[in-house]
């Protein structure tokens, strides 16, 4: 997830561009760029301030012009892979979102015609292409348009040509794209956030559509460059309103975004014909993990939580021990770690230091050391051997929901992965391949009943305790649910294995006492449904998550939030969803700060 805004008015374009680069600096902060046509380009690590102070000192001139932030991808977040990109002769720049799945074979082939390139970004091949395209074509508009149809993979784009300034052509095909129309002047960008401080007239993109903006003009066409009519909508969202597309908190957004996070993680990576995982940043490795014998994964909260659920599969899956620690505990004990040993870190910001020693001192004892990490060019991601991104986009809620589903989605990526190298049969490993292509539709099912959850947390918003239970692969979801609650309403919550119940908790449960109970139709149901009974009997609350069709379940619960049937080892992927929802309901009925929820940080750097 990346920002891209463009301008073609009669401003000062400069300043149209960094003001907007500031109001899309949640959609990531890598490094940030501008190009004008007129004058140059100027780029810089970090956030929007940086690229102002640079500005500052290498000013440039013009009212037209491209703009981007960047949240890294492909390629480290340096100077040198911030964008805009441009070709050889520094003519046509390009900012995207995105990803570009064939950019290797394109890149390859446009070396041979001579493109030098600098950066390790899938992006600079788009610009390269253009510029090859309108050496033959002579026509910005077709060479733009021609290139597209070249391209595979996802972008929200835009181009610019020194010999056209005023004309800025946007494009998009799976990553958003909006036209803002005002009067002498008109914008592409990301979302309407940085548009609206102009104008509240906009045209949404759908995919395959290429848009031409001059500051007097815009054209919507095809990818054969047929013209559309399209007409523009009002948009009554505050600036504010629009970063968080619409919704009241971060944390909702992010975890409406997970079936588009799930696709994302999953994009190019599955061979589904042959069962396979294709894993690029474990290519270096490959042979090395054949001989495997041992993992232990490492995470602090709910990364730690993910570990679990990844435990569980390995083992299944892959056949390999695996065991699971804290980042605190780990390099406290004496772990016996030999070169079969691997250790896998898993992180959403790449920063926490807990986990960050436990790498340093598992290298320090010989392990391959590998990292499911979404930060791109953290430090996790650049001390580990090895590793998988995530490509979630950044996160900004402080309680981590999209992150979480997509490090089991990245995990069970690796189980399939280590799983076909050893004794996984042809017939599973594609079972495990659809059912993950499945997810996000089953994800959409679950969240489109956000109503009724919202309704079950208002419902319960007196109680001060929770249990959550849960079993097998829904065991660490009862603590992932149990720790949502806490995080962002203070209430108290504990998560539980279901079968622990007997040996202390059951005690706690009276009638104010409510427990979640994670039940999905799974090979542990029955047991689950045994201590529900044990809850029941003892007037304890029950608000279970069950499977689509389970009317038994009615009798034991007060209230049931359905999800639909999947694989067992992928039911958390869907079961995490009610428990985000609830807890999101249960501390907005309290009023409490949901995204910044007092006492947490989001990236914790000290041990
Ligand atoms: C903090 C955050 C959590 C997160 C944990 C680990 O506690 O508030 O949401 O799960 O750190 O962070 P990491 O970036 O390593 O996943």
């Amino acid at each position: 997830m990346c920002g891209i805004f463009a301008y073609a008015g009669g401003k000062d374009a400069v300043s149209v561009l960094v003001d907007g680069l500031s109001s899309l600096e949640y959609r990531g902060y890598d490094s940030a760029g501008v190009f004008l046509p007129k004058s140059g380009a100027v780029k810089t690590v970090g956030a929007v301030d940086n690229l102002k102070k640079k500005l500052s000192q290498q000013p440039l001139e013009g009212t037209s012009g491209i703009a981007h932030l960047r949240w890294a991808t492909h390629g480290e977040p340096t100077e040198i892979n911030a964008h805009p990109h441009h070709d050889n002769n520094k003519e046509v720049w390009v900012v995207h979102n995105g990803i570009i799945e064939n950019y290797k074979e394109l890149r390859e082939a446009l070396k041979k015609h001579g493109c030098n390139f600098v950066s390790d970004t899938d992006t600079e091949v788009i610009a390269h292409l253009i510029s090859y395209n309108l050496a033959k074509l002579n026509d910005f508009e077709k060479a733009v348009t021609k290139s597209l149809n070249e391209l595979k993979g996802t972008y929200g784009l835009a181009v610019s040509w020194k010999k056209e300034p005023e004309k800025i052509i946007g494009a998009r095909m799976g990553a958003p794209v909006v036209l803002g129309l005002g009067d002498g002047e008109n914008f592409i960008a990301s979302d309407t956030t940085p548009i609206l401080r102009h104008t509240k007239n906009v045209i949404y993109l759908h995919d395959g559509e290429v848009a031409v903006i001059t500051p007097s003009s815009h054209n919507i066409y095809n990818l054969n460059h047929d013209i559309i009519n399209k007409q523009a909508e009002v948009i009554e969202w505050s600036a504010e309103q629009a970063q968080k597309s619409g919704y009241e908190h971060f944390m909702l957004k992010e975890i409406m975004e997970g079936p588009e996070v799930v696709r994302n993680t999953l994009r190019g990576r599955l061979i589904v014909d042959s069962g396979l995982a294709k894993l690029g940043g474990l290519e270096s490795v490959k042979e090395k993990l054949k001989e495997i014998e041992r993992i232990i994964i490492v995470g602090c909260g709910t990364a730690f939580y993910a570990g679990l659920i990844g435990e569980y599969m390995l083992e299944e899956y892959a056949g390999i021990p695996v065991e699971v620690e804290v980042g605190s505990e780990f390099r406290y004990r004496k772990p016996i770690i030999n070169d079969k040993t691997i250790l896998l870190a898993v992180s959403q910001s790449g920063e926490t230091a807990d986990t960050l020693e436990a790498i340093r001192e598992a290298k320090r004892k010989g392990a391959l050391t590998l990292g499911i990490v979404n930060t791109v060019g953290s430090t996790i991601a650049r001390e580990t051997d090895a590793g998988i991104y995530n490509h979630a986009g950044p996160e900004i809620g402080v309680a981590s929901t999209k992150a979480f589903i997509s490090q089991i989605t990245a995990l069970a990526l690796f189980t399939l992965f280590l799983g076909r190298q050893r004794q996984m049969s042809l017939v599973t490993g594609k079972r495990i391949a659809e059912e993950l292509l499945a997810l996000p539709q089953k994800m959409e099912k679950v969240l489109s009943q956000k109503e009724a959850i919202k309704k079950i947390a208002e419902k319960y918003a007196g109680h001060k305790d929770f249990l959550y239970i849960g079993r097998k692969y829904n065991y660490p979801i009862a603590y992932e649910g149990a720790l949502k609650l806490k995080e962002v309403s203070y209430a108290h919550a504990e998560g539980y294995g279901a079968g622990e119940m007997k040996h202390g908790p059951l005690a706690m449960i009276d009638e104010n006492f409510p427990t979640m109970a994670i039940s999905p139709q799974d090979s542990v149901y029955e047991k689950m449904a045994s201590n529900i009974q044990e809850i029941k009997a003892r007037k304890g609350p029950v608000i279970a998550i069950a499977t689509e069709g389970d009317e038994e379940i009615k009798q034991l619960a007060q209230d049931v939030i359905y999800i639909p049937k999947a694989l067992e080892m992928l039911t958390p992927v869907l079961t995490i969803i009610p428990l985000q929802l609830f807890a999101y309901y249960f501390a907005k009925a309290r009023g409490c700060s949901i995204d910044r929820p007092r006492n947490l940080a989001k990236s914790v750097t000290v041990e």
